[in-house]
Protein backbone atom coordinates (compact mmCIF):
# COMPACT_ATOMS: atom_id res chain seq x y z
CA UNK A 1 0.00 0.00 0.00
CA UNK A 2 1.61 3.04 -1.01
CA UNK A 3 1.86 5.84 1.51
CA UNK A 4 0.07 9.04 1.17
CA UNK A 5 2.29 12.20 1.34
CA UNK A 6 1.04 14.45 3.81
CA UNK A 7 -1.40 17.75 2.59
CA UNK A 8 0.20 20.43 1.24
CA UNK A 9 3.86 18.33 0.20
CA UNK A 10 5.18 16.79 -2.78
CA UNK A 11 4.38 13.45 -2.75
CA UNK A 12 7.28 11.61 -2.26
CA UNK A 13 8.49 8.40 -3.76
CA UNK A 14 8.73 5.68 -1.06
CA UNK A 15 10.55 2.68 -0.76
CA UNK A 16 10.34 0.39 -3.64
CA UNK A 17 8.85 3.42 -5.78
CA UNK A 18 10.42 5.47 -7.93
CA UNK A 19 9.31 9.33 -8.48
CA UNK A 20 7.54 9.56 -12.20
CA UNK A 21 8.65 13.30 -13.53
CA UNK A 22 5.68 14.43 -15.52
CA UNK A 23 7.20 14.54 -19.02
CA UNK A 24 6.05 18.18 -20.09
CA UNK A 25 5.96 17.74 -23.51
CA UNK A 26 3.47 15.06 -23.76
CA UNK A 27 1.50 15.52 -20.10
CA UNK A 28 2.55 11.64 -19.75
CA UNK A 29 4.22 10.24 -16.78
CA UNK A 30 7.34 8.37 -18.14
CA UNK A 31 9.25 6.26 -15.71
CA UNK A 32 12.85 7.86 -15.38
CA UNK A 33 15.91 6.11 -16.19
CA UNK A 34 18.69 5.75 -14.20
CA UNK A 35 20.15 9.36 -13.81
CA UNK A 36 17.15 10.75 -15.49
CA UNK A 37 16.59 14.77 -15.42
CA UNK A 38 12.96 16.78 -15.16
CA UNK A 39 13.28 19.65 -17.42
CA UNK A 40 11.10 22.30 -16.04
CA UNK A 41 9.36 24.08 -19.27
CA UNK A 42 9.68 26.99 -17.36
CA UNK A 43 12.13 27.41 -14.18
CA UNK A 44 9.87 30.25 -12.16
CA UNK A 45 7.18 28.36 -12.58
CA UNK A 46 6.67 25.41 -9.93
CA UNK A 47 5.44 21.78 -11.18
CA UNK A 48 4.29 19.93 -8.21
CA UNK A 49 5.29 15.56 -9.40
CA UNK A 50 2.54 13.15 -9.73
CA UNK A 51 1.95 10.70 -7.15
CA UNK A 52 4.59 8.00 -7.06
CA UNK A 53 3.53 4.62 -8.94
CA UNK A 54 5.45 0.93 -7.78
CA UNK A 55 8.53 0.16 -9.79
CA UNK A 56 9.77 -3.18 -10.62
CA UNK A 57 12.29 -5.05 -8.56
CA UNK A 58 12.70 -6.01 -4.84
CA UNK A 59 11.72 -3.93 -1.71
CA UNK A 60 14.00 -3.53 0.13
CA UNK A 61 13.67 -4.90 3.71
CA UNK A 62 10.39 -3.03 5.59
CA UNK A 63 9.95 -3.53 8.83
CA UNK A 64 6.56 -4.20 10.22
CA UNK A 65 6.45 -2.79 13.75
CA UNK A 66 8.52 -0.82 15.94
CA UNK A 67 9.53 -4.24 17.79
CA UNK A 68 10.90 -5.06 14.24
CA UNK A 69 12.91 -2.12 14.39
CA UNK A 70 14.63 -2.68 17.60
CA UNK A 71 15.37 -6.30 17.12
CA UNK A 72 16.54 -5.72 13.30
CA UNK A 73 18.95 -2.93 15.21
CA UNK A 74 20.37 -5.41 17.82
CA UNK A 75 21.40 -7.60 15.36
CA UNK A 76 22.92 -5.39 13.44
CA UNK A 77 24.75 -4.35 16.99
CA UNK A 78 23.14 -1.43 18.10
CA UNK A 79 20.89 -1.29 20.98
CA UNK A 80 18.32 0.99 20.78
CA UNK A 81 16.04 3.08 23.51
CA UNK A 82 12.35 2.75 23.30
CA UNK A 83 12.34 6.31 21.29
CA UNK A 84 15.29 5.45 19.45
CA UNK A 85 12.94 2.74 17.90
CA UNK A 86 9.72 4.39 17.54
CA UNK A 87 11.45 7.03 15.34
CA UNK A 88 13.63 4.89 13.41
CA UNK A 89 10.59 3.13 12.58
CA UNK A 90 8.35 6.36 11.83
CA UNK A 91 11.29 7.43 9.43
CA UNK A 92 11.33 4.23 7.58
CA UNK A 93 7.69 4.39 7.13
CA UNK A 94 7.12 7.87 6.75
CA UNK A 95 10.12 8.99 4.77
CA UNK A 96 10.73 11.62 6.91
CA UNK A 97 14.34 12.71 7.55
CA UNK A 98 15.31 12.15 11.11
CA UNK A 99 17.45 15.01 13.28
CA UNK A 100 19.41 13.44 16.10
CA UNK A 101 20.85 15.58 18.38
CA UNK A 102 23.04 14.74 21.95
CA UNK A 103 26.19 14.96 23.60
CA UNK A 104 29.28 13.49 22.02
CA UNK A 105 29.56 9.71 22.14
CA UNK A 106 25.70 8.56 22.49
CA UNK A 107 25.78 6.56 19.56
CA UNK A 108 24.12 8.95 16.77
CA UNK A 109 26.58 8.46 13.93
CA UNK A 110 26.03 4.52 14.85
CA UNK A 111 22.53 4.54 14.75
CA UNK A 112 22.65 5.58 10.95
CA UNK A 113 25.50 2.52 10.46
CA UNK A 114 23.09 -0.02 12.30
CA UNK A 115 20.00 1.17 10.22
CA UNK A 116 21.71 0.60 7.15
CA UNK A 117 23.32 -2.59 7.87
CA UNK A 118 19.42 -3.52 9.48
CA UNK A 119 17.92 -2.50 5.83
CA UNK A 120 20.73 -3.89 3.92
CA UNK A 121 21.03 -0.41 2.63
CA UNK A 122 24.39 1.27 1.53
CA UNK A 123 25.02 3.92 3.65
CA UNK A 124 25.94 7.46 2.01
CA UNK A 125 27.92 9.58 4.59
CA UNK A 126 28.24 13.67 4.11
CA UNK A 127 30.53 14.43 7.20
CA UNK A 128 29.71 18.51 7.62
CA UNK A 129 32.10 21.26 8.57
CA UNK A 130 32.54 24.62 8.48
CA UNK A 131 32.60 25.91 5.20
CA UNK A 132 31.23 22.83 3.25
CA UNK A 133 29.54 24.03 0.45
CA UNK A 134 27.35 22.67 -3.16
CA UNK A 135 30.49 21.45 -5.17
CA UNK A 136 31.44 19.05 -1.67
CA UNK A 137 27.87 18.27 -0.65
CA UNK A 138 25.89 17.97 -3.79
CA UNK A 139 27.59 18.05 -7.21
CA UNK A 140 30.11 19.35 -9.58
CA UNK A 141 31.09 20.10 -12.97
CA UNK A 142 33.73 18.39 -14.17
CA UNK A 143 35.75 20.96 -15.82
CA UNK A 144 38.61 18.82 -17.50
CA UNK A 145 36.32 16.86 -19.22
CA UNK A 146 34.32 19.83 -20.12
CA UNK A 147 37.44 21.22 -21.89
CA UNK A 148 38.50 18.19 -23.27
CA UNK A 149 34.92 17.65 -24.81
CA UNK A 150 35.77 21.14 -26.40
CA UNK A 151 38.99 20.71 -27.77
CA UNK A 152 37.84 17.20 -29.43
CA UNK A 153 34.71 19.17 -30.70
CA UNK A 154 36.62 22.30 -31.79
CA UNK A 155 36.15 21.58 -35.61
CA UNK A 156 32.87 21.38 -37.16
CA UNK A 157 30.57 21.57 -34.28
CA UNK A 158 28.28 24.60 -33.58
CA UNK A 159 29.06 26.18 -30.22
CA UNK A 160 25.31 25.63 -29.12
CA UNK A 161 26.10 21.60 -29.18
CA UNK A 162 28.77 21.62 -27.70
CA UNK A 163 27.61 23.55 -24.63
CA UNK A 164 24.44 21.42 -24.60
CA UNK A 165 26.43 18.35 -24.29
CA UNK A 166 28.93 19.60 -22.09
CA UNK A 167 26.39 20.37 -19.44
CA UNK A 168 24.73 16.72 -19.44
CA UNK A 169 24.81 14.30 -17.24
CA UNK A 170 27.95 12.50 -18.44
CA UNK A 171 30.26 16.17 -17.32
CA UNK A 172 28.72 15.42 -13.80
CA UNK A 173 30.44 15.40 -10.46
CA UNK A 174 28.46 13.34 -8.07
CA UNK A 175 28.96 14.28 -4.40
CA UNK A 176 27.26 12.50 -1.35
CA UNK A 177 23.60 14.28 -1.52
CA UNK A 178 23.17 13.70 -5.43
CA UNK A 179 24.64 10.22 -5.33
CA UNK A 180 22.38 9.25 -1.91
CA UNK A 181 19.01 10.68 -4.32
CA UNK A 182 20.42 9.15 -7.67
CA UNK A 183 21.48 6.24 -6.46
CA UNK A 184 19.05 3.18 -7.92
CA UNK A 185 18.59 1.00 -4.45
CA UNK A 186 17.41 2.80 -1.84
CA UNK A 187 20.23 4.20 0.97
CA UNK A 188 20.60 5.36 4.26
CA UNK A 189 22.12 8.72 3.82
CA UNK A 190 23.90 9.74 6.72
CA UNK A 191 24.11 13.91 6.90
CA UNK A 192 26.74 13.65 10.38
CA UNK A 193 27.02 16.93 12.51
CA UNK A 194 25.07 19.33 10.24
CA UNK A 195 25.52 22.14 13.12
CA UNK A 196 29.06 22.74 12.03
CA UNK A 197 28.28 24.41 8.80
CA UNK A 198 26.42 27.69 8.36
CA UNK A 199 22.67 28.54 7.84
CA UNK A 200 23.16 28.96 4.24
CA UNK A 201 23.95 25.00 3.73
CA UNK A 202 20.98 24.17 5.84
CA UNK A 203 18.95 26.47 3.90
CA UNK A 204 20.60 24.90 0.69
CA UNK A 205 19.23 21.02 2.12
CA UNK A 206 15.80 22.01 2.79
CA UNK A 207 14.49 21.04 -0.85
CA UNK A 208 16.47 17.58 -0.44
CA UNK A 209 14.80 17.19 2.83
CA UNK A 210 11.15 17.89 1.83
CA UNK A 211 10.88 16.70 -1.74
CA UNK A 212 13.58 14.39 -2.26
CA UNK A 213 15.16 16.77 -5.24
CA UNK A 214 17.65 18.78 -6.03
CA UNK A 215 17.45 21.82 -8.38
CA UNK A 216 20.46 22.22 -10.63
CA UNK A 217 20.16 25.13 -12.57
CA UNK A 218 21.78 23.79 -16.35
CA UNK A 219 20.22 20.65 -16.20
CA UNK A 220 16.54 20.82 -14.25
CA UNK A 221 15.46 19.15 -11.33
CA UNK A 222 16.73 15.55 -10.65
CA UNK A 223 14.62 13.20 -8.10
CA UNK A 224 15.05 10.69 -5.91
CA UNK A 225 14.92 7.59 -7.71
CA UNK A 226 14.27 5.70 -4.72
CA UNK A 227 13.83 7.56 -1.42
CA UNK A 228 16.98 7.68 1.14
CA UNK A 229 16.42 7.22 5.04
CA UNK A 230 17.98 10.67 6.05
CA UNK A 231 19.69 10.87 9.26
CA UNK A 232 21.15 14.86 10.37
CA UNK A 233 23.40 14.31 13.61
CA UNK A 234 23.91 17.77 15.38
CA UNK A 235 26.07 18.06 19.13
CA UNK A 236 24.09 20.94 19.45
CA UNK A 237 26.48 23.38 19.27
CA UNK A 238 24.80 26.07 17.63
CA UNK A 239 20.81 26.01 16.99
CA UNK A 240 19.88 24.85 14.11
CA UNK A 241 16.63 27.03 11.83
CA UNK A 242 12.96 26.32 12.66
CA UNK A 243 12.66 25.76 8.59
CA UNK A 244 14.93 22.76 8.70
CA UNK A 245 13.56 21.39 11.96
CA UNK A 246 9.92 21.24 10.49
CA UNK A 247 10.78 18.99 8.12
CA UNK A 248 12.46 16.41 10.10
CA UNK A 249 11.28 13.99 13.19
CA UNK A 250 13.50 14.76 16.22
CA UNK A 251 15.17 12.42 18.76
CA UNK A 252 17.31 13.44 21.35
CA UNK A 253 19.47 11.05 22.13
CA UNK A 254 21.18 11.35 25.48
CA UNK A 255 23.42 9.40 27.97
CA UNK A 256 21.34 5.60 29.13
CA UNK A 257 20.48 4.80 32.12
CA UNK A 258 22.59 2.25 33.94
CA UNK A 259 20.80 -0.88 32.88
CA UNK A 260 21.00 -0.14 29.11
CA UNK A 261 24.69 0.86 29.46
CA UNK A 262 25.54 -2.23 30.94
CA UNK A 263 24.03 -4.03 27.86
CA UNK A 264 25.89 -1.86 25.22
CA UNK A 265 29.57 -2.34 27.06
CA UNK A 266 28.42 -6.21 26.89
CA UNK A 267 27.66 -6.43 23.51
CA UNK A 268 31.00 -4.40 22.67
CA UNK A 269 33.37 -6.59 25.05
CA UNK A 270 31.66 -9.53 26.25
CA UNK A 271 34.97 -11.22 27.56
CA UNK A 272 34.93 -8.29 30.28
CA UNK A 273 33.92 -10.45 33.42
CA UNK A 274 30.33 -9.39 34.68
CA UNK A 275 31.06 -8.10 38.09
CA UNK A 276 33.50 -5.46 36.39
CA UNK A 277 31.36 -4.86 33.74
CA UNK A 278 28.79 -4.03 36.29
CA UNK A 279 31.35 -1.57 38.45
CA UNK A 280 32.54 0.24 35.41
CA UNK A 281 29.48 1.48 34.50
CA UNK A 282 28.39 2.24 38.01
CA UNK A 283 31.71 4.10 38.30
CA UNK A 284 31.13 5.92 34.98
CA UNK A 285 27.15 6.94 35.83
CA UNK A 286 29.10 8.41 39.25
CA UNK A 287 31.47 10.59 37.06
CA UNK A 288 28.89 12.14 34.61
CA UNK A 289 27.07 13.54 37.89
CA UNK A 290 30.07 15.67 38.82
CA UNK A 291 30.27 19.09 36.82
CA UNK A 292 32.71 18.07 34.44
CA UNK A 293 34.33 19.76 31.10
CA UNK A 294 33.36 16.60 29.39
CA UNK A 295 31.39 13.79 30.90
CA UNK A 296 32.67 9.99 29.78
CA UNK A 297 30.34 9.22 27.18
CA UNK A 298 29.39 5.60 25.87
CA UNK A 299 32.25 5.44 23.61
CA UNK A 300 34.54 5.62 26.57
CA UNK A 301 32.67 3.35 28.82
CA UNK A 302 33.41 0.63 26.10
CA UNK A 303 37.00 1.69 25.28
CA UNK A 304 37.47 1.38 29.53
CA UNK A 305 36.03 -2.14 29.67
CA UNK A 306 38.27 -3.08 26.14
CA UNK A 307 41.46 -0.98 28.33
CA UNK A 308 40.59 -3.21 31.18
CA UNK A 309 40.18 -6.37 29.29
CA UNK A 310 43.88 -5.73 27.74
CA UNK A 311 45.24 -5.07 31.28
CA UNK A 312 43.79 -7.83 32.61
CA UNK A 313 42.48 -5.88 35.32
CA UNK A 314 40.33 -7.73 37.80
CA UNK A 315 39.10 -5.15 39.85
CA UNK A 316 38.16 -1.34 39.13
CA UNK A 317 40.25 -0.01 42.50
CA UNK A 318 42.31 2.76 43.45
CA UNK A 319 45.30 1.58 41.36
CA UNK A 320 43.50 0.70 38.43
CA UNK A 321 41.14 3.93 38.29
CA UNK A 322 44.47 5.79 38.90
CA UNK A 323 46.15 3.53 35.67
CA UNK A 324 43.54 4.00 33.44
CA UNK A 325 41.35 7.13 34.29
CA UNK A 326 42.52 8.98 30.84
CA UNK A 327 40.87 6.33 29.06
CA UNK A 328 37.77 7.89 30.48
CA UNK A 329 38.69 11.73 31.36
CA UNK A 330 40.08 13.73 28.82
CA UNK A 331 40.67 17.14 30.21
CA UNK A 332 42.85 18.29 32.83
CA UNK A 333 40.77 19.65 35.04
CA UNK A 334 38.20 17.11 35.48
CA UNK A 335 41.19 14.41 35.92
CA UNK A 336 41.74 16.63 39.25
CA UNK A 337 38.27 16.54 40.25
CA UNK A 338 37.36 12.67 38.97
CA UNK A 339 40.15 11.94 41.08
CA UNK A 340 39.41 13.25 44.00
CA UNK A 341 35.48 13.06 44.32
CA UNK A 342 35.17 8.91 42.67
CA UNK A 343 39.02 7.95 43.10
CA UNK A 344 38.75 8.08 46.69
CA UNK A 345 35.98 5.84 46.79
CA UNK A 346 37.06 3.21 45.44
CA UNK A 347 38.70 0.08 47.55
CA UNK A 348 42.24 0.41 47.72
CA UNK A 349 44.04 -1.48 45.16
CA UNK A 350 47.27 -3.99 46.33
CA UNK A 351 50.06 -1.09 45.84
CA UNK A 352 48.29 1.08 48.01
CA UNK A 353 48.33 2.03 51.55
CA UNK A 354 45.33 1.16 53.86
CA UNK A 355 43.99 3.87 55.55
CA UNK A 356 44.88 3.33 59.23
CA UNK A 357 41.89 1.53 60.96
N1 LIG B 1 22.86 2.05 21.57
C1 LIG B 1 24.07 1.60 21.24
N2 LIG B 1 24.30 0.31 20.97
C2 LIG B 1 25.53 -0.13 20.64
N3 LIG B 1 26.62 0.66 20.57
C3 LIG B 1 26.46 1.97 20.85
C4 LIG B 1 25.19 2.50 21.19
N4 LIG B 1 25.32 3.81 21.40
C5 LIG B 1 26.62 4.10 21.21
N5 LIG B 1 27.31 3.00 20.86
C6 LIG B 1 28.74 2.94 20.57
O1 LIG B 1 29.31 4.11 21.15
C7 LIG B 1 30.35 4.61 20.32
C8 LIG B 1 30.11 6.06 20.00
O2 LIG B 1 29.02 6.19 19.13
P1 LIG B 1 28.96 7.32 17.99
O3 LIG B 1 30.27 7.53 17.35
O4 LIG B 1 27.80 6.95 17.12
O5 LIG B 1 28.60 8.58 18.86
P2 LIG B 1 28.14 10.03 18.36
O6 LIG B 1 26.92 10.37 19.17
O7 LIG B 1 28.03 10.06 16.90
O8 LIG B 1 29.36 10.91 18.86
P3 LIG B 1 29.92 12.29 18.23
O9 LIG B 1 28.89 13.33 18.56
O10 LIG B 1 31.20 12.51 18.98
O11 LIG B 1 30.12 12.07 16.78
C9 LIG B 1 30.41 3.70 19.08
O12 LIG B 1 31.44 2.77 19.25
C10 LIG B 1 29.06 3.02 19.10
O13 LIG B 1 29.17 1.74 18.55
MG1 LIG C 1 29.10 11.08 15.44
Amino acid sequence: MPEQPAAGQDPLPTPGQVARPRDLASGHDPLPTPGQVVRPRDPTSRQDPPPPSPASGQAPPSPASIQDVASGLEQAGYLAAESTALVSFLAAKLGKPVLVEGPAGVGKTELARALARYLQRPLVRLQCYEGLDEAKAMYEWNYRKQLLRIQAEASGTGWQDVQEDIFGEAFLLQRPLLSAIASPEPVVLLIDEIDKTDQEFEAMLLELLSDFQISIPELGLMQAKTQPIVLLTSNNTRELTEALKRRCLYLWLDYPDLEHELRIVRLHSPDLDAKLAQKLVEVVHEVRELDLKKPPSIAESIDWARALILLGAREIDQATFRETISVIVKHRTDLDIVAARVGVKLEPGPTDARPAA
